[in-house]
């Protein structure tokens, strides 16, 4: 049962009300790829990782995790089976230590609170915020939750882990050493991942292919060379002050 690819969408469409967010999105992604997600603000790629992650129901289309149907699973069967992902918006619960938040992730997982507690300080340290462990979330820079983020997604030991700008609102000088740890997640340890980034130097670190939407239509894709030497891509994108 082993399917080659981890992640299967077939014909993904996503209606709110009159505005097509995604129209008959394709696309299969091999264990151990690491693909780039791109497309102007309002292309649909939160809403892509938001059905990935099962929190929108598309109106039309199959999505195949690991060998199975997930269509119809909500978000917590998708963890559960592998999925994670970190959010535009941070959403750490912010009156809980950076500790504490972590072991929500780890017992959601199946795991003991007594085990959680000396888990998390490995999640936690992986991330680089071992001297932030006891202090609330509140208090945490925008880098800091980011980071956050992405220690309570690899709590849950995902097959696929789903970033969604994760450079977002983080201070420049910051930005190099989040990219690292995030590199290494792929390139040493192979997990599989789709990233939203819009800045093509740190995108170039992560991925190796990339898909580039536009109003909810998948356009190109390839490798992240290719993608980026595309003439609407160029007219679309790279005139954009981000790149
Ligand atoms: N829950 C929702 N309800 C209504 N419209 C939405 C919702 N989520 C996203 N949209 C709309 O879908 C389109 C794609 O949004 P989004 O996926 O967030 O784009 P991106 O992440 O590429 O900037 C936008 O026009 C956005 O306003
Ligand atoms: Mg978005």
């Amino acid at each position: 049962m082993t399917d080659a690819n981890l992640l299967r969408l077939k014909d993904i469409s996503v209606r709110f009300g009159g505005l097509t967010a995604l129209n008959g999105i394709s696309l299969d992604l091999r264990r151990n790829a690491s693909l780039g997600l791109l497309g102007p603000n309002g292309a649909g790629k939160t809403t892509l990782f938001n059905v990935i992650a099962g929190a929108v129901r598309p109106s039309t289309g199959r999505v195949t995790f690991d060998g199975r149907d997930v269509t119809g699973d909500a978000t917590s069967a998708r963890s559960r089976a592998g999925v994670a992902r970190t959010f535009q918006i941070t959403q750490p619960f912010i009156s809980l230590t950076v500790r504490e938040n972590v072991m929500v992730a780890l017992t959601a997982a199946g795991m003991a609170m007594r085990q959680a507690h000396g888990a998390a300080a490995e999640y936690v340290d992986f991330v680089g915020l071992r001297a932030k462990i006891d202090d609330a979330a509140s208090g945490l820079s925008t880098g800091q939750r980011k980071r956050l983020e992405l220690a309570r997604a690899l709590a849950t030991r995902p097959k696929l882990l789903l970033l969604d700008e994760v450079t977002g609102g983080v201070d420049r000088p910051s930005i190099p050493g989040l990219v690292e740890t995030i590199r290494a997640l792929h390139a040493e340890r192979g997990l599989t991942m789709v990233v939203v980034e819009h800045h093509m130097d740190f995108l170039g670190a992560l991925v190796d292919e990339a898909l580039f939407l536009d109003q909810g239509e998948q356009l190109v894709s390839g490798s992240l060379a290719q993608v980026a030497a595309d003439a609407r891509v160029r007219d679309i994108y790279l005139g954009d002050a981000h790149v």
